[in-house]
């Protein structure tokens, strides 16, 4: 089958990115983006490619260079979905806010949603490729929507999980370290794989495209992300021990690295691991294995989430017991509000939840971050429905400059890996804040021994 029409239903930090990718390296493929959100929709077809509504280094240009010619964005979703051979899923699977499985499952309404219009538009045989991620063996369930609710034409679902990391994506997605691609043994799943390996080729290297069955490519997806954010929390647990101890976690991390086997990658210590996909994979990995009863194995990976939960509440502890116990009406500096830098994503940033526990304590937060609104920083908080809207408002606000942010306040946190902040005129900063003035290294990123030098109490994380 030659590809030439391709339809991404899902203008997100998944979609958005990899299909521009995609239309970039395939410009006789023609890419239709779509999603039921005009808001958004509109943004990505904004005149000023800098409007788009996704921040990724290298994004704007590419979508500059293929938008109008063979990328498009639109609502348009049937239209779409009809004209296109090949069908990607890319739209939200969030934890579940209720029902059986609430706070642990994944939420499959929107898949389920996009599964009965494909089979209600389809006139012609169809891939549909799974790219968000999701649990196992929800391609069965949509195998089984598409062939009893559609209009008798033939469907082959791949699962096809993207591993992009938001801040990194482009270069990801140019370069990725494997291509996964999950289908039916059956000779039309074959066919089906071959045909997506087709539009991937175009620029990645054959040995780097793999094809497994489409469990195995759905787990490993679940699997790949829970060993990542393990990772992250083994490195976090060590820091409170090394912060006991005398020993420096960044000196252990690299000892460690060193070791071929363990690799020095995943290994920086933090406020706590955010994003979209660790928290929401893991605790749907731990429902999985409970639902088989698997007890054990849901324990042992549900302890990568208790350990994330703890190190984000640690570290809100330690601002308030170090500020002699009461941060009542002192103002607090967050210098970050996304969850990693190079990206405006905030979806289950660390600062969320320093920042609820610090408000509880009934401190000023005052935020600078390069990159995220003012809006999106209280819709974050009071998504977490601790107290009203309006009591959010009064505690915290958002600045334009990080130096305005840190004027008058009695301490700093960093909360984001903003490569910006390293570079700081740190005496300046010093000279407008209470003494002492504190600063709260959760990222472990500024230079401790030139802060200490100016006067800072400067503490980071694990040593
Ligand atoms: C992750 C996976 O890396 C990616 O493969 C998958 O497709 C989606 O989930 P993402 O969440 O975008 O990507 O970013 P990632 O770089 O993995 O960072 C996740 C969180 O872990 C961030 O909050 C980051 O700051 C934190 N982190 C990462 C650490 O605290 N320490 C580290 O060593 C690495
Ligand atoms: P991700 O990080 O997985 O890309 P996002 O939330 O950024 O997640 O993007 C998912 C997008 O999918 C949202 O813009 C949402 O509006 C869109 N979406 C959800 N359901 C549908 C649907 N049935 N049809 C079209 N778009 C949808």
């Amino acid at each position: 089958m030659k590809i030439t029409k391709i339809c991404c239903i899902g203008a997100g930090y998944v979609g958005g990115p990899t299909m521009a990718v995609i239309a970039q390296k395939c410009p006789h493929i023609q890419v239709t983006v779509v999603d039921l959100n005009e808001e958004r929709i509109a943004a990505w077809n904004d005149d000023d490619v800098n409007n788009i509504p996704i921040y990724e280094p290298g994004l704007a240009e590419i979508v500059a260079e293929a938008r109008g010619r063979n990328l498009f964005f639109s609502t348009d979703v049937d239209q779409a979905i009809d004209d296109a051979q090949i069908v990607f899923i890319s739209v939200n699977t969030p934890t579940k806010t209720y029902g059986k499985g609430k706070g642990m499952a994944a939420d499959l309404k929107y898949i389920e949603l996009c599964a009965r219009q494909i089979a209600r538009v389809s006139k012609q045989n169809k891939i549909i490729v799974e790219k968000s991620t999701l649990p196992v063996r929800t391609a069965e369930a949509i195998k089984s929507i598409l062939d009893n609710t559609g209009n008798g034409v033939q469907f082959q679902i791949l699962s096809n999980p993207e591993f992009l990391a938001e801040g990194t994506a482009i270069e990801d997605l140019l370069n990725p370290d494997r291509i996964l691609i999950g289908g039916d043994e059956s000779a039309e799943g074959q066919e089906a794989i071959a045909a997506l390996t087709s539009v991937y080729a175009n620029w990645v290297a054959p040995e780097r495209i793999l094809s497994t069955n489409v469990w195995s490519s759905e787990l490993s997806k679940l699997t790949a992300n829970a060993f990542l954010a393990q990772r992250i929390s083994s490195i976090n647990a060590m820091s409170e021990l090394c912060e006991k101890t005398g020993a420096d976690v960044s000196e252990v991390s690299r000892a460690i690295g060193m070791d071929s086997r363990i690799g020095s990658k995943f290994l920086k210590a933090s406020v706590g691991f955010g994003g979209s996909c660790f928290q929401k994979d893991i605790l749907n990995l731990v429902y999985i294995a409970k639902s088989y009863g698997l007890n054990e194995v849901a324990d042992y990976w549900e302890q990568v989430i208790i350990m994330n939960d703890y190190q984000k509440k640690r570290f809100s502890s330690n601002i308030v017991q170090t500020l002699y116990n009461t941060v009542s009406g002192k103002k607090i500096a967050f210098l970050g509000w996304a969850f990693k830098k190079d990206t405006n994503d905030t979806r289950e940033s660390a600062a969320i939840y320093v920042a609820d526990d610090l408000i509880n304590e009934q401190a000023k937060i005052a935020v600078y971050d390069p990159k995220v609104s003012q809006d999106k920083m209280l819709t974050d908080i009071n998504y977490l429905e601790t107290r009203t809207a309006e009591q959010n408002k009064k505690y915290l606000s958002s600045f334009a400059s990080s130096y305005d942010a840190c004027k008058d306040a009695h301490a700093i946190a960093i909360l984001t890996e903003w490569d910006e902040f390293k570079s700081y005129d740190w005496q300046k900063i010093y000279d407008n804040m209470q003494k002492p003035a504190f600063v709260f290294d959760g990222r472990n990123i500024l230079n401790s021994a030139e802060l200490i030098k100016i006067g800072f109490k400067y503490q980071a994380i694990g040593s």
